[in-house]
């Protein structure tokens, strides 16, 4: 755990020089939001609160955004939609949508070569001093997911060689997600795997389908207070986010403890908060802290919802589902309503009817023209 901020957590000369609490003031976001969102972020990172909190509010008023390009490879793009809010953001989601996004395809308005330069200014107005996201996993055959004449794995490379870290978005991103799955055919890898070999300073893998654009945030919010990404795992999971299982903290954990599970989907347990082991949960076996941080500004997580958590954080999640979803008993079928069975009626042979000639329709007159009043003489 960090122990001093840096002098200079961050040295984003081109980028504009207002702190994030005056761009959260302006966004309608008061002293006392900010200081229980720092207080959040702090207990997100598993951070000493009391301590923590208010250096990350102070760290607020200083520092400006960090850059970000937001890379799109083989992906569905849940991860950006997971990040975007129509109106009334919260404070992550203003760091990381409203303020930090210098560069992403989905969402800016060029496109071609306009967005081909874009991307090469972004990268050297911002040199050194900006962040990689990448969504969605890297064809190891250039041939796919191609643009202006370069693969994918071009690009990524190019745009990682100049950043403070390159952050995997997603399971795509992070371990290659369903492109990878068996029968994937482009070879897709893992942005650890595509930056292999390369110099980038830090790569920070953020599982899930989608994502938590909190624990993103919290990761940028880290930096810019602490001066240090947070500690990761060999694989590069962030240990505040994976380290612990969602089974930890789930709550319909007690439900478990007392022998009350579920059986079935819309049973009485189902319906009453029950745990859902029985109908699938892989809550115990998945790493991730959507029982805690939650989704939709903290309103709700899968298992909260009535839905098994599926696993989506684990690597190689898809070809682990259709396990899964074997688990789950079968929806019985209804039961008859009469007991006595209903004799099977022998089909008999329906005649051919004999076709019937198609009437010759009857030609419309053509209309004739009306007389032309005559026009009524003026007096004069
Ligand atoms: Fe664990 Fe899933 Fe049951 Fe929650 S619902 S207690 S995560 S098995
Ligand atoms: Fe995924 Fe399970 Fe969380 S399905 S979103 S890891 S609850």
């Amino acid at each position: 755990m960090p122990s001093s901020p840096p002098s200079s957590a961050v040295d984003v000369t081109a980028a504009p020089a207002v702190p994030i609490a005056e761009e959260m003031r302006r966004n309608g976001i008061d002293r006392r939001s900010l200081l229980a969102w720092s207080a959040g972020m702090a207990g997100l990172l598993a951070l000493p609160r009391v301590r923590f909190g208010p250096r990350i509010a102070a760290a607020m008023e200083t520092q400006t955004r960090l850059p970000v390009l937001w890379l799109h490879g083989q992906s569905c793009d849940g991860n950006i939609e997971s990040l975007l809010r129509a109106s009334s953001p919260t404070p992550s989601e203003l760091i990381l949508d409203r303020l930090s996004l210098d560069y992403v395809e989905v969402l800016m308005a060029a496109s071609g070569q306009a967005a081909e330069a874009r991307l090469a200014d972004t990268i050297s107005t911002y040199a050194g001093s900006y962040v990689v996201v990448v969504e969605g996993s890297i064809p190891a055959d250039g041939g796919f997911c191609c643009s202006g004449g370069r693969s994918f794995l071009e690009v990524l490379r190019e745009a990682s060689a100049g950043a403070l870290a390159v952050i995997a978005a997603g399971s795509c991103a992070a371990d290659g997600g369903l492109p990878a799955a068996t029968g994937g055919v482009t070879g897709a890898m893992s942005v650890t795997e595509a930056l292999a070999g390369t110099t980038v300073p830090k790569v920070l893998s953020f599982p899930g389908c989608p994502m938590n654009v909190e624990n993103i945030t919290a990761a940028i919010v880290q930096y810019l207070t602490l001066g240090e990404w947070p500690a990761t795992d060999a694989a590069g999971l962030p240990l505040f986010a994976y380290g612990a299982r969602i089974h930890a903290s789930c709550e319909r954990l007690p439900f478990l403890r007392a022998g009350q599970v579920a059986l079935d989907w819309g049973d009485a347990g189902h319906r009453a908060g029950w745990c859902l082991r029985r109908i699938g949960c892989q809550g115990p076996s998945t790493p991730g802290n959507c029982s805690t941080v939650k989704f939709n500004s903290a309103t709700s997580w899968p298992v909260a919802a009535g839905a098994p958590c599926i696993g989506c954080t684990k690597p190689g999640f898809w070809d682990l589902l259709p396990s899964v979803v074997a688990w789950v008993p079968p929806v019985p079928a209804p039961p008859p309503t009469d007991p006595t069975p209903t004799p099977t009626p022998t089909p008999t042979a329906t005649p051919t009817p004999t076709p019937t000639a198609t009437p010759i329709p009857t030609p419309t007159p053509t209309p004739t023209a009306s007389p032309v009043p005559s026009p009524t003489p003026v007096a004069g």
